[in-house]
């Protein structure tokens, strides 16, 4: 029987690259979204990529936080599980507008958390973060690092992942997977779907991107100082089609065995830096991005990767892409869409 997953969030980076892989992969789609920072055009391209199976993807426009459209759109269909990406993820914000981060983030995830108790839906994958192990004390790490949090983004993520244990512990039914997903980047390899912040991109990659296009005239680096192989920062870069894949092993995990609240790194286990990244982002696109040396960004860790081992062991999943696929589909995806779901006029 197919199977129905209801994906909050699902027209955002992660959400509609993941929405795809479940349709490729013969899974129900149901995307839940309010498109605060999403477009629905990446939906049409969704359903594009997915030919033979695009009939099996519809699309709800609504925020979590909406006790009642929730509940409409499960008293409307039986869903197996959800896979929960729905929040706001921009940490700058996050420090000026906190309430606003834990309305969205906690609140929507209650209820729905709420929503799904009452319709017995009791299988859920959360979009959790590296941020919880905020400045690792060593790395590679692992799922059983002490958590922290540096902001209130970093926060709302720490807060709900306790609150899914609680609710796990509370109700032998419910199975949950956290995700900790390391920095996701890349776009799928057809170029028609990928990252598309609004306004100034926060993130290492989308920035290099606008760079890459025109869009803006220099990187600036971070940090120079760290005690690092050429002293800028190192993290954990993945393929955001690695990691839509990544979901697929979670949701199969959920559905074959007993398990109550597990956690899983999503990385690749190798840490590179920021002038590695960005050399191999003009290898892939031949554009030269030019650089300005600047001092760190307050809150940042110097390094962070994953212990991929237990997703490995017990999930049965790896990343298969390296930092030149990574930079070539980002790349791709950039030079078809320069300015993203929109057009150059609509720029700001
Ligand atoms: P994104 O902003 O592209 O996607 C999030 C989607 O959620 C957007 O489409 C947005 O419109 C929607 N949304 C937000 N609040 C909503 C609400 N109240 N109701 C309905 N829809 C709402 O972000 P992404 O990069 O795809 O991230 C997906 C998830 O993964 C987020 O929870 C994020 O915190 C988490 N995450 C992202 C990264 C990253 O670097 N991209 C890293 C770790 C974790
Ligand atoms: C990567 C490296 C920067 C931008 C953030 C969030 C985290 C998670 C992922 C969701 C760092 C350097 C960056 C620039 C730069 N998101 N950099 N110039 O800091 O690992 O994590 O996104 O959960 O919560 O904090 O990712 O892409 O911002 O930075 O030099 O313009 O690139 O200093 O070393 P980060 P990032």
């Amino acid at each position: 029987m197919t199977k129905n997953i209801l994906v909050t969030g699902g027209a955002g980076y992660i959400g509609s690259h993941t929405a795809l892989q479940l349709l490729q992969g013969g899974y129900n789609v149901v995307v839940v979204d309010n498109l605060v920072n999403s477009s629905e055009i990446a939906l049409h391209r969704v359903k594009q990529l997915a030919s033979d199976f695009s009939n099996n993807l519809s699309y709800i426009k609504a925020d979590i936080r909406d006790k009642e459209a929730l509940d409409k759109i499960f008293s409307s269909t039986k869903f197996d599980a959800v896979i929960h990406f729905a929040g706001l993820k921009a940490v700058g914000e996050s420090v000026e507008k906190p309430l606003l981060y834990y309305n969205n983030n906690l609140t929507g995830t209650i209820n729905l958390l709420e929503v799904m108790s009452d319709h017995g839906c009791k299988m859920l994958v959360f979009s959790s973060s590296a941020t919880v192990y905020g400045w690792p004390k060593e790395v590679p790490c692992t799922e059983e690092f002490p958590l922290s949090a540096a902001n209130p983004y970093g926060r709302t993520k720490y807060f709900i992942e306790e609150i899914c244990r609680d609710v796990q512990r509370s109700d032998g039914e419910w199975k949950i997977i956290l995700l900790r997903y390391f920095n996701p980047v890349g776009a799928h390899p057809s170029g028609d779907i990928g990252e598309d912040p609004l306004g100034i991109p926060n993130n290492l990659m989308p920035y290099v991107q606008q760079v890459a296009v025109g869009r803006r005239p220099h990187l600036t680096v971070y940090g120079t100082d760290y005690n690092t192989k050429d002293g800028t920062g190192v993290r954990d870069y993945i393929h955001v089609v690695d990691l839509a894949d990544g979901h697929i092993a979670a949701l199969n995990k959920l559905f074959d065995t007993d398990l109550g609240c597990e956690v899983y790194n999503l990385g690749t286990g190798k840490g590179t830096t920021v002038l590695e990244m960005v050399t191999a982002f003009e290898k892939a696109s031949g554009k030269k991005i030019p650089l300005v040396m600047a001092g760190r960004r307050p809150g940042d860790a110097e390094v962070v990767y994953a212990s991929t081992e237990k997703a490995k062991r017990e999930l049965n999943w790896k990343a298969k892409y390296g930092i030149e696929e990574m930079c070539r589909d980002q790349w791709n995806w950039a030079s078809k869409n320069p300015y993203g779901y929109n057009s150059a006029n609509d720029e700001e």
